[in-house]
């Protein structure tokens, strides 16, 4: 038997709920993992709110991010092995699988070989977040050193690696905050500026730090009115990545604002965990950062994987830095 988490209806953290379900047969290209950590994320409390880009088949279970190790695997994996230590990189549905258990099946092409010695709390906060900054920032159009690049709600797992991305490549990182406590953290973090968006003008600051230029990207996943301002700190012929809705008054279905000379498009980084070889260089990438200390995964808190309502309440609050995390105990 295993321990799920399943919503039977859309709604705030108070749907969740633990079930014992039988461990099932597994297809022949998947594996079973027993979970120890489990990574919280946005996507994960739109999904059960009804709010993501897709919508849940009830009843549901949820979950993009965790580590642990293989316990089993069907006839065709040959990706990991029975005993491997694994983290999670979603190259799945979460109306397919999810990693809210202590035991989960994931496709196994979702899976990322770790060393048996590697903390399981840091390893389910990385993966998701810096191919999330990988895939906009350094695949595909790069930014260029020195380059000026925005990173809006930066305090959040996406934002926080985004800016280890950035100063990686020789960017410089603009991050933002509604708070101004956050500012002081975002600086040691790795920003090049803060600004509190709740106490500057996000425009004013930006030509300020930019001489007037704008940034050549800006990774946004706030939406809603702000994506204006957002818009108006990119220079001519840059381009804005819109990666989430977390201003609930977001409608992406109507699509961007049209503006002459900016690439605005939704970014997700799907298409490089599907891709094999896209997935395998953002990996490489990931783990040389992770090898030489250039990347250090930021995580804000844990808490027992039987208080995941908690964790969704802390994640809804705002008030955190860096990733949540769920720990298991078998
Ligand atoms: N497209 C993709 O591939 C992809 C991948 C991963 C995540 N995402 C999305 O990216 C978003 C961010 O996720 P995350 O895990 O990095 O961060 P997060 O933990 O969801 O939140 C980060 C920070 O955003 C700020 N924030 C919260 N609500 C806000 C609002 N309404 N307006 C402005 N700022 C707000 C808060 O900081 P302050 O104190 O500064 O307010 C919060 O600490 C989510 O929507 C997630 O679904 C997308």
């Amino acid at each position: 038997m295993a321990r799920q988490v399943f919503f039977d209806t859309t709604g705030g953290p108070e749907v969740l709920h633990l079930q014992e379900v039988p461990t099932r047969a597994l297809g022949a290209s998947e594996a079973r993992i027993r979970v120890d950590a489990i990574g919280v994320n946005r996507a994960d409390a739109m999904f059960r709110a009804g709010r993501y880009f897709y919508p849940p088949e009830l009843p549901s279970t949820l979950g993009y991010e965790a580590a642990g190790v293989v316990e089993a695997i069907g006839p065709d994996v040959t990706e990991v092995a029975v005993g491997d230590s694994v983290a999670v990189l979603p190259a799945f549905k979460l109306t397919d699988h999810g990693t809210y258990g202590d035991h989960v099946v994931l496709p196994a092409a979702s899976l990322v070989p770790r060393a048996a010695d590697s903390d399981p709390v840091t390893a389910a906060a990385t993966w998701m977040a810096y191919v999330s900054a990988y895939g906009a920032l350094v695949e595909g159009d790069p930014v260029a050193k020195g380059d000026h690049v925005l990173l809006t709600a930066a305090s959040g797992g996406v934002g926080l690696a985004a800016i280890q991305v950035a100063n990686s490549i020789g960017a410089v990182p603009i991050a933002t905050t509604r708070t101004p406590a956050k500012k002081q953290r975002l600086l040691d973090a790795g920003a090049a500026h803060v600004i509190v968006t709740s106490e500057e003008d996000l425009v004013t600051r930006v030509r300020e730090i930019t001489d007037g230029r704008g940034v050549t990207t800006a990774m946004d996943p706030v939406g809603g009115p702000g994506i204006v301002d957002v818009i108006g700190t990119v220079a001519p012929g840059g381009r804005l990545l819109a990666y989430g809705i977390l201003d609930p008054r977001n409608d992406l279905a109507q699509g961007l604002p049209k503006v002459p000379g900016i690439d605005l498009g939704l970014y997700t980084l799907f298409p490089v965990t599907y891709d094999p070889e896209r997935r395998r260089k953002a990996i490489e990438f990931v783990e040389a950062g992770l090898a030489d200390g250039t990347f250090t995964p930021v995580v804000d808190s844990t808490f027992d994987f039987v208080d995941f309502a908690g964790a969704a309440n802390h994640m809804e609050s705002g008030a955190q830095f860096g990733k949540i995390v769920l720990t298991v105990r078998h």
